[in-house]
């Protein structure tokens, strides 16, 4: 795994690691009210950011100048969203969701863009024992 497929997933792995770090603090303090922040940092920093680097690890092709900006609007997403809805609960400020949301539904596009642009791109052959891509 390389280029835009391993950001994705090594950011989805740090994103996961600190909702889990979440996760704990809220078990131990018995405080569940930022609850919807964790999971959205899990499940928009972990499972759609990990799901991101295995399309790009499947289909090299589809890496590029999109797929840069697809990465860069998922992270500003996933960076203003989490908090954001954290800040949303305390009662702070409700902007740093709002953008973070339009972000991340701009990245999901730009991805479905991505994916129908490279519908008939070779996949790359991930077969145990098959030779890594070049
Ligand atoms: C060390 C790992 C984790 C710990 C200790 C943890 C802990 C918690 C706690 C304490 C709650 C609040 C439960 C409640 O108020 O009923 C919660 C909710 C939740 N967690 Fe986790 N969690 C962990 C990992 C994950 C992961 C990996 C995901 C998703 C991939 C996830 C998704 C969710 C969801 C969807 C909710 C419900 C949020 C809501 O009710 O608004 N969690 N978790």
């Amino acid at each position: 795994m390389r280029g835009v497929a391993l950001w994705f997933f090594a950011s989805a792995v740090v994103y996961v690691s600190l909702g889990m770090i979440f996760g704990l603090w809220m078990s131990a303090s018995g405080d569940h009210m930022l609850a919807p922040a964790h999971a959205h940092l899990n499940l928009v920093g972990w499972v759609t950011m990990a799901l991101f680097g295995v399309y790009y690890h499947l289909v090299p092709a589809a890496q590029g100048r999109l797929a840069t900006l697809h990465f860069a609007l998922a992270t500003i997403g996933v960076w203003l969203m989490a908090p954001g809805i954290a800040l949303a609960i305390l009662g702070k400020t409700e902007v740093p969701v709002v953008i973070g949301s339009f972000c991340t539904l701009a990245s999901m596009l730009l991805f479905l863009a991505i994916v129908l642009m490279n519908a008939s791109a070779r996949t790359a052959d991930v077969r145990m024992g098959a030779a890594p891509a070049e």
